[in-house]
């Protein structure tokens, strides 16, 4: 279903995530007839580029970043017609006039920074003071949001000044991914899952985001924030939200952003023993993290893993054990949700059994494996044996789930469409921050270092250790 003819102006548009994101995503859009040729993308950033210098980058960050069998050259052509460009001095009055005078009246509005959130404070100033935003425009701002709780809330405090809440999307490009929507699906469209989604039955969960890729290249950035600011207080804190809430009443931005809030909320503070840090070292030709971060005394995580209370009725008792890394053995993101023992046996065979246990498989292989008992075939007596009942997304879909819009495809979208059911409210922020802030401080004032790990491997030996002492494991990461 197409969207409403929009004016969307990106702001940073020769930036890296527009190039390799926000307009190869604009345009599948459009290929795909969701934007209609009446709408606009207007670039803006402070290069002193012509129109069709822009259009001709724009072009080949299509040909690079989009499939083959979607780069239509007529329709590559038509898109592009749907672009401008504006040079533009974020902190300064230039190019502002010139905007303005771009804009149409009787359009949706939609502002994307995609620029430093230092420049937050000035665009959003500038939108207003030129009287380019309405008050319908929307503005769309993208992680990091904040590198603690008081750099958050001032963000928040400026976008505040001149926006109404109603009005900015932050971005947390999980929200956007299919499989992860598939969660509150799977939960909440089903009656098989809900009643068993508690303490009582659910013995613990693990959340793992693993990545196979290292911090070459934004080393900088990286160095400074680490996989618990980079990760945990964002993308995984939004898987934690979407397994532990409590039934929203609708799927609307208000009720569900709520939820999500009482878990945050919920979250106790986390010891330092159930805390395991992690660097890569340099192994099988590549580099170690501190070399890619150029800082030899780094004591940044690019691992982490926490064991995690949420401390509410449903929940007492069951820990979420959550774990992040670079380099790590394979690209793997999964829930794992493993259920406890039934009251009483009535078979003999203990060493047979196995817990249920529910993966639901984010990325890559999107699905869902659900393991379960059933009596071993043959003459041998009642022996248990546990088999899985798996499911691929893509399988079982067929053609309709191979072609999966991205995360940034569907969020803009959204923006356009003025739902903000998938986008980060500013308590929503604060409260994840409130909850990170000590847990750093804590390790900081430790004077905790990471432990080394190989690459390629599962992450450092403590991180296993803090399930075993459990009697528990993690799932292995398989290539
Ligand atoms: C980003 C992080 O937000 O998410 C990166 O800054 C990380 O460090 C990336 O690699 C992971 O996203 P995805 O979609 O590849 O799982």
């Amino acid at each position: 279903i197409p969207v409403e003819p929009f004016d969307l102006v990106v702001f940073g548009a020769t930036g890296d995530l527009a190039r390799r994101k926000i307009l190869p995503g604009l345009y599948r859009r459009f290929w795909a007839g969701q934007v209609t040729a009446d709408s606009r993308i207007i670039g803006a950033a402070r290069a002193a580029l012509t129109e069709d210098a822009f259009r001709a980058d724009v072009k080949a960050a299509i040909d690079e970043f989009v499939s083959a069998d979607k780069r239509d050259a007529a329709m590559i052509d038509a898109f592009l017609a749907r672009l401008h460009y504006v040079p533009i001095d974020a902190v300064g009055e230039a190019g502002w006039k010139p905007l303005k005078d771009m804009m149409r009246p009787g359009v949706v509005r939609a502002f994307y920074f995609s620029v430093a959130p230092a420049l937050f404070g000035d665009l959003a100033q500038r939108l207003h003071s030129h009287g380019i935003a309405d008050t319908g425009s929307r503005i769309v701002v993208e992680k990091p949001f904040g590198r603690d709780l008081a750099s958050a809330r001032a963000l928040n405090a400026v976008l505040a000044q001149h926006f109404r809440e109603d009005q900015i999307y932050r971005i947390d490009h999980y929200l956007g991914k299919e499989t992860v929507q598939n969660l509150m699906a799977v939960r909440f469209a089903n009656i098989l899952f809900e009643p068993l989604w508690k303490s009582e039955y659910v013995d613990h969960v693990q959340i793992t985001v693993a990545e196979t890729v290292g911090v070459d290249g934004r080393g900088a950035y990286y160095d400074k924030s680490g996989a618990m600011r980079d990760m945990v207080q964002n993308h995984m804190m939004q898987l934690l939200c979407l397994i532990a809430m409590e039934p929203p009443y609708h799927f609307d931005p208000a009720a569900v952003r709520d939820e999500k809030l009482k878990v945050i909320r919920a979250l106790d503070p986390v010891a330092p023993d159930d805390i395991v840090r992690g660097q890569y070292l340099a192994g099988a030709g590549q580099d170690s993290y501190v070399t890619h971060s150029q800082n030899p005394a780094s004591r940044t995580e690019s691992y982490i893993a926490l064991k995690v209370h949420v401390s509410n009725w449903r929940w007492k008792g069951t820990p979420f054990y959550l774990r992040t890394g670079k380099r790590l053995r394979a690209r793997e993101s999964e829930i794992v949700v493993t259920f406890r023992e039934p009251p009483h046996s009535i078979f003999d065979d203990t060493e047979g059994w196995r817990e249920n246990v529910l993966v639901i498989r984010l990325q890559p292989n999107e699905g869902i494996n659900l393991k379960v008992m059933i009596k071993e075939p043959g003459p041998g007596g009642m022996r248990l044996t546990q088999v899985p009942l798996d499911m691929s997304f893509a399988e079982a879909l067929g053609e309709e789930g191979a072609d999966i819009p991205d995360a940034y495809e569907r969020l803009i979208m959204d923006v356009i469409r003025g739902n903000q059911t998938l986008f980060m409210r500013g308590d929503e922020v604060e409260a994840a921050w409130a909850w990170t802030d000590p847990i750093i401080q804590g390790w900081e004032a430790r004077g905790d270092r990471p432990r080394g790990y190989d690459p390629g491997s599962s992450g450092p030996e403590d991180a296993l250790m803090l399930m075993h002492r459990d009697g528990r494991r993690w799932r292995e990461i398989r290539e």
